[in-house]
């Protein structure tokens, strides 16, 4: 399958860039095509301006996500890597969504309502979280971590076969615990296998 990687951390000596790491190889060892798009490497502008929208209302999409838009044509399959940051994605991931997601490529309402329109088999977020796993349990929290990008944007726009992983207290979990992730990550390029 081509699958594009698309990936949200500014540092790359941390465990996120280790998942990024992990996972493009366990990928291309089950025969996979890659692509990553490093959103900080690349210095991706999150911003959705006015003359963006403007250009979106009148029906002309700007080259700068149109290029954007391509790399997501390439992709049969997706997979997502960031930490959790205040419940959320972080800024510059769900930029790209607010600029990239537009209407009429990823979805359209028509006579029948909704319709998504991405067309990738398979989906997969993966998340890193600072809290520890009973945090989350004790809160009911873990629905506000994966259900905004699974169900209110990856589902939402069309695509199927989506799951997720939450790997918690990252900075707790020791070398060890760590070691265990990355080779459980590493593993995953099978995930997209026929
Ligand atoms: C701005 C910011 C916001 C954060 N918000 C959360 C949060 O809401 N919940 C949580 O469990 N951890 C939160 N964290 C902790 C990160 O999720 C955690 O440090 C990260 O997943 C560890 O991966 P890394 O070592 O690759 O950065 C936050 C960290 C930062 C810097």
């Amino acid at each position: 399958m081509k699958v594009l990687i698309v990936y949200a951390h500014p540092n790359e000596s941390s465990f996120n860039h280790a998942m990024l790491e992990q996972i493009s190889f366990g990928l291309q060892e089950e025969g996979h095509d890659v692509q990553v798009k490093d959103l900080y490497a690349e210095n991706f502008d999150p911003v959705l301006r006015a003359s963006d929208l403007e250009q979106l209302q009148k029906g002309n999409t700007p080259e700068s996500i149109v290029v954007e838009q391509e790399s997501l044509r390439w992709a049969e399959g997706l997979v997502f890597i960031y930490p959790l940051w205040w419940f959320g994605r972080p800024a510059i991931l769900k930029g790209w969504f607010d600029k990239v997601l537009t209407n009429g490529f990823a979805f359209q309402y028509g006579d029948t309502g909704l319709r998504g329109m991405l067309q990738h088999r398979r989906a997969l977020a993966l998340i890193t979280a600072g809290g520890t796993e009973e945090f989350f349990q004790q809160n009911d929290a873990e629905h506000l971590v994966h259900r905004p990008m699974t169900d209110g944007t990856l589902a939402f726009c069309g695509i199927e076969d989506v799951h997720h992983r939450i790997y918690y207290d990252i900075a707790g979990m020791g070398d060890k615990g760590r070691q265990n992730v990355l080779e459980e990550v590493a593993g995953l390029g099978r995930h997209f296998n026929e």
